[in-house]
């Protein structure tokens, strides 16, 4: 591992939507610089580049493979940012570069999930170990100032003089994914569970913890899932989604889920029964991406809803427009009264992420968010499935998780051919 320095190159592996959103981030990250991109697809790094440039955020430039850049004396850390179906791989070649010595990092992060099931999340955080690299999990929302703030302010009032929380609800809901991938279950790892409860499991998971504590201090118990899909298998949705993947996409015969919720009890370390409660959708349509968060004490609560902003607009329907996302990310309308998330970096927390995995990197600390909590969210996430598949409430952590794959990962769910 390379020692500690004042400034960090940054290189990031996939050009695609999230990229897009650190680089906007970046603006707010103080001593490092996006130094380079990597994706297979030439043009779209080239045009992430070109982005990256425009915002000034580092002399960016494209690479040709993760091992140049790895190579790259000017890059020291890798933001792992591609796709879920890619993440082994990338880590594998990341750490034979390394172990190589074809070139030296401080650390590496990754997106959400670390892994589509509990056995490639476990291979994430043994090839980071085997790399002796520090570790970042990226997972915006434990970041989001909102939250950040809140839990602050509910634990050093509420809990201090009337107890500690024991309810956190978190929900995660838009109208469905901008590329097919993320549709097609063996790729992801699985339906909107997968894809957006890794969000609500852990930022509520994260409420519920005293500040400063360690997620030890708190013991999943049991897990109680549900998941259907509600609205990609009616005709029309299941034509739309044909021609959007060049008819790769089967919702008839091998739908994922849409909607998903999950009971979670945990322990604190006193005993008490502390509850999570999640639901996620592709299936909600309102103004766009809605994050909603509760958590709930003994003589207090605390609400967020990203829905609720400060910043309105409204456009007669004599305004007709093109169809975008520069209202809110998953956008519905371009008329009537719509809510504006005016910078969504900050508010859905990747600036704090971004500037909290710099920081401990050039401090050559392992960041407070990193692979070990990636691969708790996917077993928590694993348990879930296997409650649905069960239909039962299952101990945590159930027998035979490690090597679970949940069925709608292997195209063999199907909730209209349940009895
Ligand atoms: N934190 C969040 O809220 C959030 C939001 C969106 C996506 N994500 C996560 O970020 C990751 C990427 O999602 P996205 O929305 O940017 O997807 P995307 O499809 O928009 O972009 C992915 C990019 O990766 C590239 N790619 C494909 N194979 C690659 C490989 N082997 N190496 C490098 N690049 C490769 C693709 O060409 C594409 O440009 C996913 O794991 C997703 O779960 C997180």
């Amino acid at each position: 591992m390379k020692t500690k320095k004042n400034f960090l190159g940054v290189g990031f592996i996939g050009a695609g939507f999230i990229t897009r959103f650190h680089i906007r981030a970046w603006v707010g990250v103080r001593k490092a610089d996006i130094l380079g991109i990597y994706d297979p697809d030439i043009k779209r790094a080239e045009q992430t580049v070109a982005l990256a440039r425009k915002l000034k955020v580092g002399e960016t430039r494209v690479f040709k493979s993760i091992t140049d850049m790895v190579a790259d004396p000017a890059i020291d850390a890798i933001w792992i940012c591609s796709p879920n179906y890619t993440r082994v791989e990338v880590m594998e070649e990341i750490t034979e570069a390394v172990l190589k010595g074809k070139g030296q990092l401080i650390g590496v992060t990754c997106e959400k999930p670390l892994g589509r099931n509990v056995r490639e999340a476990r291979k994430m955080l043994q090839l980071v170990k085997k790399a002796r690299l520090l570790d970042g999990y990226l997972e915006n929302q434990v970041f989001a100032p909102a939250v950040v703030r809140g839990k602050e302010i509910i634990w050093n009032r509420g809990a201090k003089l009337c107890g500690p929380p024991y309810l956190a609800r978190a929900a995660e809901e838009h109208s469905g994914p901008h590329m097919p991938w993320f549709w097609e279950g063996e790729l992801q790892g699985g339906g909107v569970l997968n894809d957006m409860m890794c969000h609500s499991v852990e930022e509520a998971r994260f409420m519920l913890t005293p500040p400063g504590a360690s997620r030890e201090v708190l013991t999943p118990v049991k897990v109680t899932a549900y998941a259907s899909c509600l609205k990609w298998q009616i005709s029309e949705y299941i034509d739309h989604l044909k021609k959007i993947s060049g008819g790769k996409l089967d919702y008839q015969n091998r739908p994922s889920e849409d909607f998903a919720r999950a009971v979670i009890e945990y322990r604190d370390q006193q005993g008490h029964i502390l509850v999570v409660e999640t639901t996620t959708s592709w299936c909600y349509v309102g103004a766009g991406l809605r994050l909603s968060m509760e958590l709930l004490g003994p003589e207090y609560s605390l609400q967020v809803n990203t829905l609720d902003t400060s910043l309105k607009v409204f456009f007669s329907r004599r305004v007709k427009g093109k169809a975008g996302e520069d209202l809110v990310e998953k956008q519905n309308a371009e008329v009537g009264l719509m809510p504006v998330v005016s910078n969504e970096e900050h508010e859905y927390g990747y600036t704090a992420e971004d500037r909290h995995m710099v920081e401990s990197f050039l401090d050559g600390q392992r960041p407070l968010e990193n692979f070990d909590d990636g691969l708790n969210v996917t077993e928590l996430l694993m348990t879930a499935y296997l409650s649905l598949e069960k239909d039962k409430t299952m101990p945590f952590p159930p027998p035979g998780l490690d090597k679970f794959v949940p069925a709608v990962a292997k195209g063999q769910w199907n909730p209209r051919k349940k009895k």
